[in-house]
């Protein structure tokens, strides 16, 4: 199963790519703070150049596109990993491709970071379009170059990272967007233009980190570069282990080589893992998660806290401290375990939350809301947070897993984009019980998740695929393509009869 020993180099090599979690977490928490000063300044560019204040459903509207365009970049975005995988094949999830798309957070945060100067609100619009566009594709990119690079025995651990890099940066956005740091009339520009700067240390780190070794034996047919990657991943001479499960892996994919987003649609044998994997990511999204991130302050107000920023900050440090708990028992407890936790969890949460709304003129309710806000927040990034993002990248092989990812993860920003959108008018039609939808959903992803999601603790890539064939519930990839021979060198075929 290869080793569990953690080298500084492959830390070296994870803390590169989780800059790009960093990145999706800094953009999503970033915009909530200083939501009043990008209101006046819509209103000024609107007076300089009709000679009018804006009308407030207009600058609604205008707020509403600028928060919402960023979950639709995120679509296009993290569906791209797919196409690019499909067009460039060996690209996708290679280094390469998380070098050349920083190009597009410069771009965005330069937009944005202008767009004052420029009396242009459109360029704050724009900006968040293309940083959205660099989000999800990095929500693909890192949980697959992570997954790729990680010792076995480690990867769900290593997973979480990804999650890790996430709420750091929601909470460096949230801290940074305090009215006395950078979030104030003359600062925003360049509090949101800040992620340039994760951008650009990135490029720098990444020529320092290996290929994928899994990429480069699987795709590129480089045994002797891989070896030399994992030598130095690990620190050691002896990855004879990993390389042989690298190589048994080819060898299954030897006629499965690539594998399109139409492909893995229609394939039946694929089903049942991209089946988990979608209503893994639906889980996480419709658990309301992001209804805490995105209106947390709002929804604080309501209950009666007098500071609600600070209980704000207060749930991002939950958020922060338990997916370093996950991070520590994800291999111990295992992915299946802790996703049942979570949400459970967080049905329960969601329940007191409904109380403490209810009955909010009771003596002490605000504290009952902070602490089912703290709750609910702590039980998704137990199982719901973290581990829907890597287990994609665990459930499919090196052929289809681009495109898996692609599927998962626009599933993930579509629904992300649903909740962001619809929860104030929710909120307005169902008053206080509106926590009760979230608590349904918990409820049918838990029951989901007890009946159909498998442990993938500790097991290799094939190993879990093949667990798919066990079941008798789908036949192997391998048997489901015979019809492309592509560089096929005999030996899955004997593997295969081998079965
Ligand atoms: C996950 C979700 C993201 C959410 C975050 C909160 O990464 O994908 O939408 O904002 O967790 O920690």
């Amino acid at each position: 199963l290869g080793t569990r020993k953690v080298t500084g180099y492959l830390l070296f090599s994870l803390t590169t790519a989780v800059i790009g979690s960093l990145q999706f977490g800094f953009n999503t928490g970033v915009i909530n703070a200083p939501e009043q000063k990008l209101r006046a300044f819509f209103n000024d560019t609107w007076m300089e150049r009709y000679g009018e204040p804006i009308d407030a459903g207009v600058c609604t509207i205008v707020w509403s596109v600028t928060v919402a365009i960023f979950s639709m970049g995120g679509m296009a975005g993290s569906f791209s990993v797919g196409v690019m995988a499909d067009r460039f094949g060996r690209w996708a999830p290679s280094k390469r491709s998380m070098f050349l798309v920083n190009i597009l957070a410069v771009i965005g945060g330069l937009l944005m970071g202008f767009s004052t100067l420029c009396s242009s609100y459109e360029m704050v619009i724009a900006g968040r379009l293309v940083i959205g566009l660099f989000c999800g594709l990095f929500t693909g990119l890192t949980p697959m170059y992570v997954g790729e690079v990680s010792p076995t025995p480690l990867r769900g651990a290593f997973g979480t990272l990804h999650q890790l890099g996430v709420v750091v940066g929601i909470l460096i956005a949230q801290i940074l967007g305090l009215e006395r740091l950078l979030g104030s009339s003359r600062l925003w520009p360049l509090l949101l233009a800040l992620t340039v700067a994760p951008a650009v240390l990135q490029c720098v780190l990444l020529p320092f980190c290996p290929e994928s070794p899994r990429f480069l034996l699987i795709n590129l047919k480089q045994e002797e570069e891989a070896r030399k990657a994992l030598v130095r991943l690990r620190g050691s001479e002896d990855v004879g282990g990993d390389l042989q499960e690298m190589k048994e892996e080819s060898n299954k994919m030897a006629l499965e080589k690539k594998v399109t987003i139409l492909e893995l649609l229609r394939c039946p044998s694929y089903r049942q893992p991209l089946l988990i994997a979608v209503i893994l990511q639906l889980s996480q999204q419709l658990s309301g998660i992001n209804a805490v991130f995105y209106y947390s302050t709002g929804i604080f107000s309501s209950a009666g806290v007098s500071q609600p920023i600070y209980a704000t900050i207060g749930a991002g440090i939950v958020n922060t401290v338990f997916t370093v708990v996950s991070l520590f028992l994800v291999e111990k407890a295992g992915r299946r375990t802790l996703h049942l936790l979570g949400l459970g969890g967080m049905a329960l949460a969601a329940l007191l939350m409904t109380v403490s709304l209810l009955q909010k003129d009771m003596a002490g309710m605000s504290y009952v809301a902070i602490l089912s806000v703290m709750v609910f927040v702590a039980m998704f990034e137990l199982g719901p947070g973290p581990i829907p993002w890597f287990i994609v990248a665990e459930l499919f092989s090196q052929g289809p897993r681009p495109a898996a990812m692609a599927v998962a993860g626009c599933c993930n920003w579509t629904s992300n984009f649903l909740v962001g959108i619809s929860f104030p008018k929710l909120e307005e039609w169902c008053g206080p019980w509106v926590f009760l939808i979230f608590m349904t959903f918990l409820v049918i992803f838990f029951i989901f998740t007890f009946l159909k999601v498998p442990e993938t603790k500790g097991k290799t890539f094939e190993e879990i695929s093949r667990s798919f064939t066990g079941g008798g519930a789908a036949s192997s990839p391998v048997e489901a393509r015979p019809h492309r021979p592509e560089g096929g060198n005999g030996t899955a075929k004997e593997e295969k009869r081998d079965e």
